[in-house]
């Protein structure tokens, strides 16, 4: 029985990660901070070679992109988790001649700024160039990576905007959605207007999707290399929100578009980072899958 890692499994994804795989006919071995901090690079190498899974998913990260453009200390988190453990990992992984899939980001692009394109977007093989350090951490973590398990099977997927079930683990983030659903609610109350950032154009990842795709390309003996997997649908976040108040019967709240400037945050965002894909069949687009997971 093929043996699983997922690092990250009480986060947004690695949770969805373990559903999906505990369906499938493997065994599957989930790890979350209490179980090893992955920062503790001894434990991390010891504990995986005593394992010997065949397929690591890590869904570890460094999220908070607009801390770690201010400070020091956060920024040496950065590092650590979005490029030392993948780095080691694949030096693990090829210990061991297990698969590692690894999560990146469509924060990867956005140096070289590009016309909003509603039907297309950046490929796999487009060059990167990041604006922000959350960003520029991905691109050297996928370049340690590629380099490392060259001759190897890995695969590096980039997401943008995830949404779905909310994380249990402590550091889980409110995802855009489940923000906007709470605020919304409270704006059909009060009659408020609620704004929305009609920028920063991208494309919405149900969870669910990602990790039965994920599942699928290792499964699937895909060729090693970098995949973009997110739902279909190119859009700003005004935009999605409007989905989204359609689905879950808020279209009475007047919601007003605004730039990104309304909100000054520290981390720069690229305008326009749709992930094209270009090798995997597409994935339903973000609206069905909005639907399947707020619709009542
Ligand atoms: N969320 C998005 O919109 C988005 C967009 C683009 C790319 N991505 C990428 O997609 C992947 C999954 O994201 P996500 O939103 O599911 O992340 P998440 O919910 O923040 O989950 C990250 C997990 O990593 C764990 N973790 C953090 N530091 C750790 C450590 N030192 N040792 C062990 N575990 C540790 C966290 O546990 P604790 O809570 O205990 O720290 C948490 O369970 C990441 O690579 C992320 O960068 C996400």
């Amino acid at each position: 029985m093929k043996k699983i890692l997922i690092l990250g499994s009480r986060g947004m994804l690695g949770q969805e990660l373990v559903v999906q795989a505990q369906k499938k006919d493997c065994d599957v071995v989930a790890w979350d901070r209490s179980d090893l901090d992955v920062t503790d690079f001894k434990k991390l190498k010891d504990m995986i070679l005593e394992l010997e899974p065949q397929v690591i998913y890590n869904a570890v990260a460094y999220n908070a992109v607009d801390a770690c453009e201010e400070s020091d200390g956060e920024y040496a988190k950065l590092q650590k988790l979005n490029i030392e453990v993948p780095t080691r990992l694949a030096k693990i992984s090829k210990k061991i001649g297990a698969t590692l899939v690894q999560y990146s980001s469509d924060y990867v692009f956005g140096a070289k700024q590009r016309e909003i394109d509603y039907s297309g977007g950046y490929s796999e093989f487009d060059e990167t160039g990041a604006v922000s350090k959350y960003g520029k951490s991905r691109v050297e973590a996928e370049k340690n990576i590629s380099q490392i398990l060259d001759n190897e099977k890995y695969y590096i997927i980039r997401l943008s905007k995830l949404f779905g079930s909310p994380a249990s683990s402590i550091s889980g983030k409110k995802a855009f959605f489940d923000f906007m659903l709470e605020k919304g609610k409270e704006a059909q109350k009060t009659g408020e207007k609620i704004k929305a950032v009609d920028g920063e154009v991208s494309k919405f990842t149900y969870a669910k999707d990602l990790a039965l795709e994920s599942i699928s390309i290792v499964d699937e003996n895909s060729e090693s290399g970098i995949y973009h997997i997110t739902n279909e649908g190119v859009c700003s976040w005004y935009e999605g929100l409007l989905e989204l108040y359609k689905i879950v019967g808020l279209d009475d709240v007047v919601v007003e578009p605004v730039s990104p400037e309304t909100f000054p945050r520290p981390a720069k965002r690229p305008a326009f980072s749709a992930l094209k894909n270009t090798k995997r069949k597409p994935l339903r687009h973000f609206s069905e899958a909005l639907r399947d997971y707020y619709g009542s």
